[in-house]
């Protein structure tokens, strides 16, 4: 398995990958919603504001992920929002999500990174150190449909302190029907 990071000359495979995977867990409206987004993200967000990163098994894509920036108003800490996350339907529960995810998370480090945030299930995302947040500590850039899965960490040695201000997140992003 490789990991590695970077979307140029992949978008259409990443696109058709994230379509096709949430095509299949969450039906076809799902699928082409998250499809567009990640279309979207790629064609319009500033480089330095998104990161993509992938695993590959034998050059084929097996597992897909993406990461933006989320601005806070009065706060100078630098802040990224994972999603969304995809694993290739046949190869689902073997454990790539996870490793992934680490090694999505060891990018952010490296691009010294001081919190990340997601939105998802607390239960999966909670093997990779997010725990759930309140809006106290993170306000969201739109409304939370299911505000159990708003999730954060700190990626640096003190706990995550509240952030502050308003945020707003990345133009692809900023679309009700996601949130
Ligand atoms: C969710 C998803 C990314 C997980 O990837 P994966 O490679 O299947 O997950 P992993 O194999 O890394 O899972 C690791 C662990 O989490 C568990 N797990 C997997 N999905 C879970 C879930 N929804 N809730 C709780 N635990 C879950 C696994 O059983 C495994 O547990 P273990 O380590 O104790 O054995 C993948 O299933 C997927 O692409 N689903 C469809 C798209 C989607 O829903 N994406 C997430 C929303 S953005």
């Amino acid at each position: 398995m490789e990991f590695s990071t970077g979307h140029k000359d992949h978008q259409a495979e990443i696109v058709a990958f994230f379509a096709s995977v949430f095509s299949a867990s969450e039906g076809p409206g799902e699928g082409a919603l998250i499809g567009e987004f990640v279309a979207d993200l790629l064609a319009t967000t500033p480089a330095e504001d998104v990161l993509v990163c992938t695993a590959r098994d034998e050059n084929a894509l097996v597992g897909c992920l993406c990461w933006s920036r989320i601005r806070f108003a009065e706060d100078t800490r630098m802040v990224f929002i994972l999603s969304p996350v995809a694993v290739h339907s046949e190869r689902q529960k073997e454990g790539i999500g996870q490793r992934l995810i680490g090694f999505g998370l060891d990018q952010m480090r490296l691009q010294k990174v001081d919190v990340v945030l997601t939105y998802g299930d607390p239960a999966y995302y909670g093997k990779s150190g997010f725990l759930p947040i309140t809006s106290e500590v993170a306000q969201p850039p739109l409304p939370l449909s299911y505000p159990h899965g708003w999730l954060g960490q700190s990626l640096k040695e003190e706990a995550l302190a509240p952030l502050q201000g308003q945020s707003r997140c990345v133009a692809a992003l900023n679309n009700p029907n996601l949130w």
